[in-house]
């Protein structure tokens, strides 16, 4: 049995690896590293036999003491921590002796858009962990419909109106995060997934695919507008503003076929379609 430690597993991806891993016979310990100041967060999130760890990133001893006995990290920290605070995680876990480090990626593979500044740290990290000759695993899903089908990424879904970058035909791979999670216990001990990618598709649809869902469901035609990627990007870039520059960036990913994983792996369950999760959580 193994000790794993999730780094961010209170967080919106987190709390579901969390979740997964405790309920799993195969892992005797879980335990969530959060920063000192956020923990007590962590402790009201955490479920029953889950221990929390507190350290900053900056803190080496700290890190040290928290990976102590820990087999595999998980690193579920939020993209904008995925350079400097997850490779001081990194180094830290190479000198406690953990085995399997999985760093924060969960989208698509940022090797396909390194010229995007939302996947530079995601690659220095990659580079890091081969640095370190640790053993790792990047988990590709795709898009979660389950946080990207909100106003924040284009999809009002509430006021009928959607924001497409490109022309909307391009196939996108869509995963929830508890079928990412369910996958991440599936497959992280097995040794087969090391130094990889490895990917997880729940469902296949272009963009304007799921608008025809949603308009189905609402049963009202929604105003779609369209943008043009370079376009999106530049206005984007304008504004000085690195958050909305990132999610513009993933946009142009969906808009240019970067969202569709390659090679997806056969599931020992079957995922949601993004139908069914239309159905369950918009209201008609
Ligand atoms: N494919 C998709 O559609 C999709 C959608 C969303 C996210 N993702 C990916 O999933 C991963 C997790 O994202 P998320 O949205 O679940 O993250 P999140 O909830 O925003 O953050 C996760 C945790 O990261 C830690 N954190 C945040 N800022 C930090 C900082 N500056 N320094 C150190 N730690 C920090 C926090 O933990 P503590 O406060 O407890 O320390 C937080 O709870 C990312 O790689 C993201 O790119 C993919």
């Amino acid at each position: 049995m193994s000790s794993v430690l999730v780094a961010g597993g209170s967080g919106g991806l987190g709390a579901f690896l969390v979740k997964a891993l405790s309920e799993s016979p195969k892992f005797s310990t879980v335990k969530i590293l959060a920063r000192p100041d956020n923990s007590h967060k962590a402790a009201k999130a955490a479920p029953a036999r889950v221990e929390i760890v507190r350290a900053e990133y900056t803190d080496h001893a700290g890190l040290l003491k928290a990976l102590h006995g820990v087999d595999i990290v998980i690193s579920a920290l939020n993209g904008i921590a995925a350079g400097d605070p997850q490779i001081a995680l990194i180094k830290a876990a190479k000198e406690a002796n953990v085995k399997k480090f999985v760093p924060t990626e969960f989208g698509v593979d940022p090797s396909r858009q390194a010229s995007f500044s939302f996947y530079a740290d995601k690659l220095k990290a990659q580079q890091a962990l081969r640095d370190a000759s640790l053993a790792y695993t990047l988990y590709g899903t795709g898009l979660f419909p389950d946080t990207d089908l909100a106003a924040w990424f284009g999809f009002d879904i509430e006021n009928n109106k959607i924001t497409l970058v490109g022309d909307g035909n391009q196939p996108i791979s869509w995963t929830l995060r508890e079928d990412v999670a369910r996958f991440v216990v599936d497959t992280v001990l097995e040794e087969s997934s090391n130094n990889k990618v490895v990917n997880i598709e729940g469902d296949v649809k272009t963009a304007n695919e799921v608008v025809a869902l949603l308009e189905k469901k609402k049963g009202v035609k929604f105003d779609v507008i369209r943008k043009d990627p370079d376009q999106a990007l530049a206005e984007a870039k304008a504004t000085g503003n690195p958050g909305i520059v990132a999610v513009t960036e993933i946009q142009v990913g969906y808009a240019t076929g970067f969202a569709k994983v390659s090679n997806p792996s056969e599931l020992s369950f079957k995922p949601k379609s993004v139908e069914a999760w239309v159905n369950e959580n918009v209201r008609a």
